[in-house]
């Protein structure tokens, strides 16, 4: 009881922290920005066995309730969540991107993938029950490519009671003015069905209609190069989480990338590793805040 009590208290701070987050130039907002989102993941890691693996031991976390999130899922016959290599709650990485979803009012994943790790950490910080700050609509949206993984994505999270709406991106804007609309009237779970690579007009759509994105998620089989700029100019996102930074290909170089923008305007909050879970040695993970 008091554990989660003080579960709560600090994830508020992390919101706050991150809502009313602004540049100084001794970086103390900064300094509290990154304390607050590690004494969340610290408080939540004391309920969950201090673990640091795709692979949670059974009975080793607290139960799920609105201050701890839900166990990595997979509906796939024989196939455990961690065996797809699902982010849990079980790791550092899990737990901080569920605290620092925690603490803002939208975000966007790319890509959903079968939907039981990032996708459920996020969509279960994003939908809880209380409004964002001030009253402000929470959306969370997540983009997927195959159909099957969307609706199973949809299955594991209305099986945690989060109502989630799956909508098939539309050539070549991504959102019709009338899906845009939708999107923002309806605030909640979306998950876009479809090839971002060939609806490079969603960023704009979508961040167009719901004023841009607090919190981008990243964790894509290519390195995006193409996209980023896109989503950037479109959504301006304060946050960024990338999962995978050590792998080619992949979206890593991203964090370095930001760092070394003109005017400093984003560092990095925190990083790690867990092991992975398909060869011997690691994959890293960044989480990068922006001044604004
Ligand atoms: C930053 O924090 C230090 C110590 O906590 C304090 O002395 C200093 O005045 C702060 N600076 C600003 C600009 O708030
Ligand atoms: C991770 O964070 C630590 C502490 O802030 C920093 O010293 C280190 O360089 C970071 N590692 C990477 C790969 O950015």
């Amino acid at each position: 009881m008091v554990a989660s009590r003080r579960v709560a208290a600090c994830i508020l701070m992390a919101g706050a922290a991150a809502a009313d987050y602004r540049c100084s130039p001794v970086l103390n907002d900064t300094l509290r920005t990154r304390l607050s989102l590690r004494s969340c993941e610290h408080l939540l890691a004391s309920r969950c066995g201090f673990q640091n693996t795709l692979v949670e031991a059974p009975g080793s976390c607290a139960a799920t309730d609105s201050d701890m999130p839900p166990p990595a899922t997979s509906f796939f016959p024989g196939t455990k969540a961690s065996e797809l290599g699902c982010i849990a709650r079980s790791s550092t990485f899990g737990r901080a991107l569920w605290c620092l979803a925690r603490g803002v009012n939208t975000a966007m994943e790319l890509f959903t993938g079968v939907g039981g790790g990032s996708t459920l950490l996020l969509a279960h910080a994003l939908s809880a029950h209380r409004p964002g700050r001030r009253g402000a609509p929470r959306s969370f949206f997540t983009v997927e490519r195959h159909l099957g993984n969307a609706y199973h994505a949809q299955n594991v999270l209305e099986s945690v009671g989060i109502p989630a709406q799956v909508l098939s991106l539309a050539r070549p804007g991504g959102l019709t003015s009338s899906m845009a609309a939708l999107v923002k009237e309806q605030p909640g779970v979306w998950i876009l069905h479809g090839d971002v690579f060939e609806n490079l007009g969603v960023f704009e759509a979508l961040c167009g209609a719901i004023g841009g994105l607090d919190l981008v998620m990243l964790d894509p089989p290519l390195d995006m190069r193409n996209v980023w700029p896109l989503l950037e100019a479109a959504c301006k996102p304060k946050f960024l989480a990338v999962h995978n930074a050590n792998l080619p290909g992949h979206a890593g170089w991203l964090p370095a990338h930001l760092r070394r923008q003109p005017g400093n305007r984003w560092y990095e909050m925190m990083n790690g590793s867990h092991p992975s879970v398909w060869e011997r040695g690691v994959r890293s993970w960044s989480l990068m805040g922006q001044c604004w």
